[in-house]
C-alpha cells in the first residue's frame, strides 16, 4: 500500500509522483515513442515526458481517443511536442506499418516505452492467431523493438546519448504458468486468463534482459529495463467488471493513483540515476527482485528465439 511505502535508495518510493521523480529533468531534444497512450499510465507518461520537453509519439490504436488526449494535453502545455500515430499490437501487419512511418519521418528515437496492454480478458486470438495477452503484451512489442532498434542505436550515436528501452511488466509475473508455455501458448483448453497475463508479463522482464545481453555483446549504447507500476485503478480491469467496481470504491484507500502509477516508467526513462543501469526490474523507483524465471537466462533465450520466429514475415 503507497501510503506506507518508505523512501528506497533512490529517494523516492511508492507515493512519489511521475513529476516529483521527474523535477528538474530537462527533456529537451529527446524524442520517445509510448505505447498505449490514450489511457491510465500510458497516458499520464505522455503528459509528463510532455511537461518536460520530451517529444512524444503516442502510439495508439486508437487515434480519434489519442488525438482528444493530444488537444487537452496541449491546453495545458501549450508548448508541448505530442503527435498521435496509429498502432495496433496485437497486428504484425500494423506494427511494421507503424515502424515504418515513423521510420520514414526521419525523427531520432531516444525512448521506446512498451507500455500497453490487456489484461485477463476470455481466451481470444490476435489477428495473427495467436493468444490474445502474449500477442499484445509480449510478441507486439518485441517486433516494435526489433524494428525500432536500428533508428535508437543511430540517434545514441549521432547524438552521444543513451538510448532507453522500458517495458511495463508487473508483479503478476509471479503468477504466470511455469515459466512460458511455448508448446501451449495458443490452446484454449489450458489457458487460464491470469496465467496467461502473468506469462506475457514475464516475457516483458525476460525481453529486457536478453536485450541487455545483445547491447553489452555489441557495445551499444542503449538500455532495456523492465518494471511494475504499482497496482493502480486503471482501465486495465475492463474485463472484470465486479472486480472493477470493487476497485473504484475501495481503491482510493489502497491503490497507486495514476500520477503514482506512472512514477515508476518515468524514473526509468528519464532519471540520470538509471544511467547505464540495463536488464534490472524496477517498482516503487527502486530496483527489485523479480522472481527465478524472470532471472533464467536460458528461458530468456528461449523466449527471444521463439519470438524471433513467430514474428518472422
Ligand atoms: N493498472 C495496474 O494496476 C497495473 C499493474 C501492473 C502492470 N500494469 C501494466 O501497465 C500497463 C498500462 O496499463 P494501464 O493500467 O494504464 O491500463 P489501461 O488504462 O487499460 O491502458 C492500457 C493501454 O493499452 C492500450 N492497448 C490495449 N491493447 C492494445 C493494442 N492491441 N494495441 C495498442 N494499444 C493497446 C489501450 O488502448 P485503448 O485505450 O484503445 O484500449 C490503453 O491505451 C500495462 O502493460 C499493464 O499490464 C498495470
Amino acid at each position: 500500500m503507497w501510503i506506507f511505502g518508505r523512501k528506497g535508495a533512490s529517494g523516492f518510493s511508492a507515493s512519489s509522483t511521475a513529476e516529483d521523480v521527474t523535477e528538474g529533468i530537462n527533456g529537451t531534444g529527446l524524442t520517445a515513442i509510448i505505447t498505449g497512450a490514450t489511457s491510465g499510465i500510458g497516458m499520464e507518461t505522455t503528459r509528463v515526458l510532455a511537461l518536460h520537453e520530451v517529444h512524444v509519439i503516442m502510439a495508439v490504436r486508437n487515434t480519434e481517443s489519442g488525438r482528444s488526449i493530444k488537444e487537452n494535453i496541449l491546453k495545458k502545455i501549450p508548448n508541448a511536442k505530442v503527435d498521435v500515430m496509429e498502432l495496433d499490437l496485437s497486428s504484425l501487419a500494423s506494427v511494421r506499418n507503424f515502424a515504418a512511418e515513423f521510420i520514414s519521418s526521419g525523427l531520432p528515437l531516444n525512448l521506446l516505452i512498451n507500455n500497453a496492454g490487456v489484461m485477463a480478458p476470455p481466451f481470444m486470438l490476435s489477428k495473427d492467431k495467436i493468444e490474445l495477452q502474449f500477442a499484445t503484451n509480449h510478441l507486439g512489442h518485441f517486433l516494435l523493438t526489433q524494428l525500432l532498434l536500428e533508428t535508437m542505436k543511430r540517434t545514441s550515436h549521432e547524438q552521444k546519448k543513451e538510448g532507453r528501452i522500458v517495458n511495463v511488466s508487473s508483479e503478476a509475473h509471479r503468477f504466470a504458468y511455469k515459466g512460458i508455455y511455448f508448446d501451449n501458448l495458443n490452446d484454449e483448453s489450458s489457458y487460464s486468463p491470469i496465467y496467461a497475463y502473468g506469462q506475457s508479463k514475464l516475457a516483458n522482464i525476460l525481453h529486457a534482459k536478453e536485450l541487455t545481453r545483445h547491447f553489452k555483446e555489441n557495445g551499444v549504447n542503449l538500455t532495456a529495463n523492465a518494471l511494475h507500476p504499482g497496482s493502480i485503478a486503471t482501465n486495465l480491469l475492463r474485463y472484470h467488471n465486479i472486480v472493477d467496481g470493487m476497485v473504484d470504491w475501495v481503491g482510493k484507500y489502497f491503490l497507486k493513483n495514476i500520477p503514482q502509477g506512472a512514477a515508476t516508467t518515468c524514473y526509468v526513462a528519464l532519471h540520470p540515476q538509471v544511467k547505464g543501469v540495463s536488464g534490472e526490474y524496477f517498482m516503487d523507483s527502486n530496483i527489485a527482485q523479480p522472481n527465478s524465471y524472470g532471472k533464467d537466462e536460458k528461458l530468456g533465450k528461449e523466449l527471444w528465439d521463439i519470438s524471433l520466429t513467430m514474428v518472422a514475415p
